[in-house]
């Protein structure tokens, strides 16, 4: 029996890390604690809501009374932390939110279970999930490894970095047990539509503009969404203490193919003739300290505890694709804030 609290699980990631562990674990308890941002949408759970195992806490992480109070509640044995500002344009338009929430809510989280556990850390682990990003930017050549010296360029990217360190302090200070994993992007179902690939599929069904930042050269590496929850589950359960894993699919994209490549799935899967969708480019103003090149190496995850990613990119793609295209009324609810009501009326009973 374990009671895992799982941070910003009403997210994109955190929402398949949720479904995945309440499904997978009948017999641990899985507390997902969500703000419920703009970002966080408890729609992503409705299939697991009701479900023995599971239960929903809106409670922030900048509240540190509150996270003392609620590992004193419930004695959670282990955090996958999640809950973050997660969108670099954000970060460059209003970097506070990013200080507050990534940094000191996770400073936060981090005194509360080191608190709770007393120094009795046996069967305990503080699991925080990160970005490569923390890495920097690539030139043309190389990968991120573990070793990779940290040089964060964007306020969100310093931020995450920033956590990253402190909950190394808390290992080597406090021997608080924690692991942490650093992913390349995601991509899948239920992503809010300001991030490259739910936004283009959406502009590209209503015929709006496609904002190509730059002349579209920079590179970022894809891994589904799903095989980033099965890679937390691995290393969750097989990590060793005070470990570090990159996690990533090796499946570089530069942008503007990318784009390009989903222009002409959706001028098939919507009956357009082929290049229709791509007219819909616009290059736009680049985005400030705009990261050339992220290339993630994971072989030490591969190697050491097995995982490799269970889709091929052409196949991912596809389907997350066909998700949105399929889940028009998500993405309309989402833009629109409805999912809010959604909350009121499922856990207020308004
Ligand atoms: P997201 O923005 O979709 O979700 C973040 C969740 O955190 C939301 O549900 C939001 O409501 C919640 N949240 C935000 N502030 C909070 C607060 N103060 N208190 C409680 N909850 C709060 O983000 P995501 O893309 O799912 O990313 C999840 C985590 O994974 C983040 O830590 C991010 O840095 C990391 N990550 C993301 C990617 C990616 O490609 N998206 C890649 C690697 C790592
Ligand atoms: P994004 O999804 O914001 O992820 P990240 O910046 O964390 O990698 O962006 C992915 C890439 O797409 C990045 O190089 C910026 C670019 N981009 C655009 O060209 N136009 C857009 O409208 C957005 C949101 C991103």
């Amino acid at each position: 029996m374990k009671k895992i609290l799982i941070t910003g699980g009403a997210g994109f990631i955190g929402s398949h890390v949720v479904r995945h562990f309440v499904k997978k674990y009948p017999h641990y308890t899985i507390f997902n604690l969500d703000k419920l941002t703009y970002a966080g949408n408890l729609v992503n759970l409705a299939d697991v809501e009701s479900a023995e195992n599971y239960r929903f806490i809106k409670a922030d992480i900048n509240d540190a009374a509150l996270m003392q109070q609620l590992f004193a509640d419930h004695g959670f044995d282990a955090v996958i932390h999640l809950a973050a500002e997660s969108h670099v344009d954000r970060s460059i338009a209003s970097p506070n939110e990013f200080v507050f929430t990534n940094i000191v809510g996770t400073v936060n989280l981090l005194n509360a279970a080191r608190h709770s556990w007393q120094g009795r850390f046996d069967g305990k682990l503080f699991y925080h999930v990160s970005t490569d990003e923390v890495y920097g930017s690539l030139g043309e050549e190389g990968m991120f490894t573990e070793e990779t010296a940290y040089d964060p360029r964007s306020p969100y990217s310093a931020s995450k970095a920033s956590s990253d360190h402190l909950v190394r302090a808390y290992f080597h200070t406090f021997g608080l047990p924690v692991m942490i994993s650093n992913c390349s992007n995601n991509y899948g179902p239920n992503q809010f539509p300001e991030k490259l690939i739910p936004l283009f599929i959406n502009n590209i069904r209503h015929n709006k503009p496609l904002p190509v930042y730059g002349k579209g050269e920079n590179v970022r590496d894809w891994l589904y969404v799903i095989d980033h929850a099965v890679a937390i589950d691995t290393i969750f359960h097989s990590g060793r203490i005070g470990e570090t894993f990159n996690i990533g699919g090796h499946n570089e994209w530069k942008n503007i193919d990318l784009i390009k490549l989903m222009c002409s799935i959706l001028d098939r899967k919507l009956g357009r003739d082929p290049g229709t969708s791509a007219r819909l480019i616009t290059y736009v103003k680049d985005r400030a300290g705009h990261d050339l090149r992220y290339a993630i190496d994971s072989s030490k995850l591969q190697r050491e505890l097995g995982w490799v990613p269970s889709l091929q990119f052409e196949e991912g793609i596809e389907l997350t694709i066909n998700w949105y295209l399929e889940n028009q009324a998500w993405l309309d609810s989402v833009t629109s804030g409805a999912y809010q009501q959604y909350y009121e009326a499922m856990y207020l009973g308004r």
